[in-house]
């Protein structure tokens, strides 16, 4: 049997005993009061819309569809609005799988990336502030997690590592952006670069193949969750003054209101953090969106919601 994977799919292809992952279920009601279900299915290679209509209900193993689990699917592709979904006939539980065929993960070397991370850490020049970074990067519930949380569940780095590779990318453009805004504090900058999503390792579960949001991220988000791990983490005795504006880059990297932040910036580093921050999420959601590899024969991409545009493949040029 073949494997087939989720970006090689196309409408009309038959499955028969494909495996996938579900990364969401949800059960609907549809107009005449028959209920259905909505999955959206993952593997390494993208994710894809799935159905389940009442009259196959007896031959799918409902009970044991659940977020994060592995199932092996017998039905078609059909297409709805110009996107591929998986019409689900038959499915049952798989036990035996390879989770590395489930979670994207990065051309990069994360170990490679982190340590010239830890390399530019270990050359700032506030003593206070290095010493706040190494200790709050060795906490357990940090060191645990920040090498295999992606930065964004869908958008954007959205593979295992990808908080780092984000993090990286941050720390790259503030140093720099130091020759041209040298009022600016690189050790603070810094500091912004690799805590100002620390939130994500509680807001995402990068533990489950289904890459999920928790329960707190989805009541609370990742700004507020970042803000009361620092507040927590941070020793009593750091600097007061300091504190504040460290943790006013977290609040504020948002850059807007309107998207989320509870305060928007009012420093040097701030302004440069939010503002990087938008760049390394643009290119990278810009990245992602091309690798879907669906282009026109104009040499046009499908529309992407969060840019706003069609866009052009620099490979096409
Ligand atoms: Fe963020
Ligand atoms: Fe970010």
């Amino acid at each position: 049997m073949i494997r087939l994977y989720i970006k090689d799919l196309k409408p009309g292809d038959i499955l028969l005993k494909q495996n996938f992952a579900v990364k969401e279920i949800v059960k609907k009601l549809s107009k005449n009061n028959t209920h259905y279900y909505t999955l959206t299915l993952s593997d390494k290679t993208g994710q894809v819309d799935a159905k389940i209509w009442a009259d196959y209900f007896k031959d799918v193993d409902l009970e044991n569809i659940k977020i994060g689990s592995v199932i092996s699917v017998t039905g078609k592709v059909d297409s709805f609005r110009d996107e591929n979904q998986v019409m689900i006939e038959k499915s049952i539980l798989v036990e035996d799988f390879d989770p590395a065929d489930y979670v994207t993960t990065s051309e990069y070397d994360i170990d490679e990336i982190y340590a010239k991370i830890l390399d530019t850490v270990n050359s700032l020049e506030d003593a206070e502030i290095k010493k706040l970074i190494l200790e709050l990067l060795d906490l357990p519930e940090i060191k645990s997690k920040f090498l295999k949380t992606p930065a964004a569940m869908m958008i954007h780095h959205n593979y295992v590592g990808g908080l780092v590779v984000h993090v990286y990318e941050i720390l790259t453009l503030a140093k720099a952006s130091m020759e041209l805004y040298p009022e600016a504090n690189f050790s603070e900058l810094a500091f912004g670069a690799i805590f100002h999503d620390i939130g994500k390792l509680e807001e995402l579960d990068a533990g489950s193949l289904a890459l999920n949001m928790t329960k707190e991220g989805k009541l609370l988000g990742h700004v507020v969750q970042g803000l009361l791990l620092l507040e927590r983490c941070i020793p009593s005795s750091f600097d007061k003054n300091k504190k504040l504006r460290l943790i006013h880059m977290v609040a504020s990297h948002n850059g807007k209101k309107e998207i989320g932040a509870p305060v928007t910036p009012s420093t040097i580093e701030a302004f440069l953090l939010s503002e990087i921050d938008n760049l390394s999420f643009k290119i990278g959601t810009f990245r992602m969106h091309l690798q879907k590899g669906e282009i026109d024969e104009n040499g046009f991409s499908t529309y992407s919601p969060y840019l706003g545009a069609s866009l052009v493949d620099p490979k096409t040029y």
